[in-house]
């Protein structure tokens, strides 16, 4: 048996004997699917520097840049459908339900297009807009949308802003304290696809450690997180969850 099929069985072994999964993804989960991430090969900020689209300062400067960023992103995405990494967390929540707590960095709705909903999008959503003027947060389905976009309600030269969150902005108190709460609670935490470099979700490992959590991850290459977990799972979240799942379903 090879390595990674070892860690296959003993990843299936965790989460099959766990009471409360955890799972925290990044942009990986979402790759097979065709949206890009944004380290590493092929990667969104090897070729543009985030401080020119994903600040609030640069929408400052320059808001129809910034929208031309997030359109090209809309657009792409407009195409995308959940793979099977999506489809296997979608399906291990419904083996947990209310047991079972989904933390994602993406802001692409795939997982919730694969029918998970135990989420929390703590760093936004794409398809969602905030008025820069009334606050109002709303969806926005128009693809692309304007080169200069304004609110619905307020009107011409109310900038909607995309409803993510940007380097140097906090994120969603609510969200980030359930966020903490399931960290807390979880015997089994599932990282998949995130490079590890972006807080706050880099510390969810040590936060679920702490309390006495396993950990599982899966990804293509090694991370930060290497040395804390218990299963460490290399290749495609979209090939190793099915995998994952089928040794913990029994059909594999
Ligand atoms: P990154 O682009 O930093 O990392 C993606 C990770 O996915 C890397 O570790 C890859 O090795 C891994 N990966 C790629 N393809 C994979 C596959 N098919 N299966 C499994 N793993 C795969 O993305 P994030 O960690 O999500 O924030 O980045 C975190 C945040 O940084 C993002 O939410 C975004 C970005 O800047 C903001 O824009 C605020």
């Amino acid at each position: 048996m090879s390595d990674n099929e070892t860690s296959i069985l003993c990843a299936a072994e965790i989460i099959g004997n766990s009471r409360y999964l955890c799972v925290s993804t990044g942009a990986g989960v979402s790759a097979e699917s065709g949206v890009p991430t944004f380290r590493g090969a092929g990667g969104k900020w090897n070729t543009i520097d985030p401080e020119d689209v994903a600040t609030y300062e640069a929408f400052s400067r320059d808001p129809e840049f910034v929208w031309s960023f997030y359109n090209d992103r809309r657009v792409n995405g407009a195409s995308c459908r959940p793979n099977p990494a999506h489809i296997a967390i979608a399906q291990l929540e419904k083996r947990f339900g209310d047991n079972f707590t989904l933390i994602t960095q993406n802001v692409d709705n795939l997982h919730r297009e694969a029918g998970s909903e135990r989420i929390l999008e703590i760093h936004g959503n794409i398809w969602r807009v905030r008025c820069t003027c009334c606050n109002i947060e709303y969806e926005e389905r128009t693809n692309p949308l304007p080169a200069r976009p304004y609110c619905k309600t307020c009107g011409e030269g109310a900038w909607i802003r995309p409803a993510v969150v940007w380097f140097g902005e906090t994120l969603d108190f609510d969200l980030l304290y359930r966020a903490n709460k399931a960290l807390e609670s979880c015997d089994a935490l599932l990282i998949v696809g995130t490079s590890g470099y972006v807080y706050p979700a880099a510390e969810f490992i040590v936060i679920a450690k702490r309390s006495g959590a396993r950990v599982i991850e899966i990804n293509v290459e090694e991370t930060p997180n290497a040395g804390f977990v218990d299963a460490k799972v290399l290749g495609k979240a979209g090939e190793m969850l099915p995998r994952i799942l089928s040794r913990i379903t029994g059909e594999g």
